[in-house]
């Protein structure tokens, strides 16, 4: 009998692909760098029984009505918006994603952002590089204070929790905004739970990290950022749409608020003219939240025994749906 057949929409390190190779036939994209060309992504789930893939890949519905014999797709990633999860149940396909390997390493990079953001590392950075300290001054690229200051977490899901933990071990006022609350969570780290006019008004630093939903879509708009302190910084490491960039741009411009620290964008990769890359008070990463050499290996080999499990008949270990 023929091998299920598992395409794997990146070229992934071939140790960590080649335990599975004696129960399945295996094919990866050649690159490991550019996301594979939707034509080849739609022979090879005509073909496929798995895939692994991106949040680079859009697995909606016309994908899914042209994969006869798909049974599961794992998705290298704890967000899933690139799934059409409706679709994916009623073609009887399972839905995998990587929770619990990247929740520290995301938290870590949510945190750097922050205080990146916050103490204008990236503006010193450049000025020393670019030759211009010539003196010691008072003021000299004077950020602001994170110890002490109030942060406003929306989404208090595993990555919340663990930048509330950061933030309580920098001595800030822990806040949370959730679609429910956590009353456990509040509890053990003694943090609480403000409505959504009132975490946004009175934060020093607004971090979302909430899942990109048709109601989280564009939440963060031009009446939010109007509602923030005009000294506070947003930072952004769920998913672009999750603000209005426009917005956020426009609110930058007009002191609305003070800074923005972003891991993620709308349409990525941004252009190199994105208006936001013109401000010095904005901080923008390329999608790097779990992007440690540990934690990506940990998401691969989760994906890969997703894959290995479900396709043997012993269920999905992390399954979405
Ligand atoms: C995720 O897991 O959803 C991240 O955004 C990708 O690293």
């Amino acid at each position: 009998m023929a091998k299920p057949y598992i395409f794997i929409t990146r070229k992934l390190p071939e140790e960590l692909t080649a335990p599975l190779r004696k129960d399945f036939d295996i094919h990866m994209w050649e690159s490991e760098n550019t996301a594979v060309p939707r034509e080849l992504l739609e022979e090879e789930a005509m073909k496929a029984d798995g895939l692994l893939t991106m949040l680079t890949e859009k697995v909606d519905d016309n994908l899914l009505k042209q994969a006869p014999n798909l049974k599961i797709v794992a998705n290298l990633a704890v967000g899933y918006d690139n799934i059409d999860l409706e679709s994916a149940r009623s073609h009887n396909v399972m839905v995998t994603n990587t929770p619990d390997v990247l929740t520290d390493t995301t938290a870590d990079l949510t945190f750097t952002l922050l205080l990146t953001t916050a103490r204008r590392i990236v503006e010193a950075a450049e000025y020393v590089k670019q030759g211009n300290w010539q003196h010691w001054s008072p003021f000299l690229l004077a950020g602001s204070d994170v110890h002490h200051k109030k942060i406003g977490i929306v989404g208090m899901g595993r990555i919340g929790e663990a930048v509330a933990r950061r933030a309580l071990g920098f001595d800030m006022n822990v806040s949370y905004y959730n679609r429910s609350r956590k009353i456990e969570v509040e509890q053990k780290y003694g943090i609480q739970y403000e409505k959504w006019d009132d975490l946004i008004a009175s934060s020093d630093y607004i971090v979302c990290l909430v899942p990109l939903t048709d109601s989280t879509k564009h939440l963060f708009n031009e009446s939010a950022f109007r509602k923030m302190k005009s000294s506070a910084v947003f930072v952004n490491a769920s998913r672009g749409a999750t603000m209005n960039e426009e917005h956020l741009y426009e609110a930058l411009k007009a002191g609305e608020i003070r800074g923005a620290g972003l891991d993620v964008f709308e349409d990525e990769p941004i252009p190199s003219d994105h208006p936001l890359l013109t401000l010095n008070q904005v901080v923008c990463l390329p999608h790097i939240g779990s992007a440690s050499l540990e934690t990506r290996e940990a998401m691969i080999k989760l994906s890969l025994s997703n894959l290995e499990s479900f396709l043997l008949g012993k269920g999905a270990v992390t399954p979405v749906s």
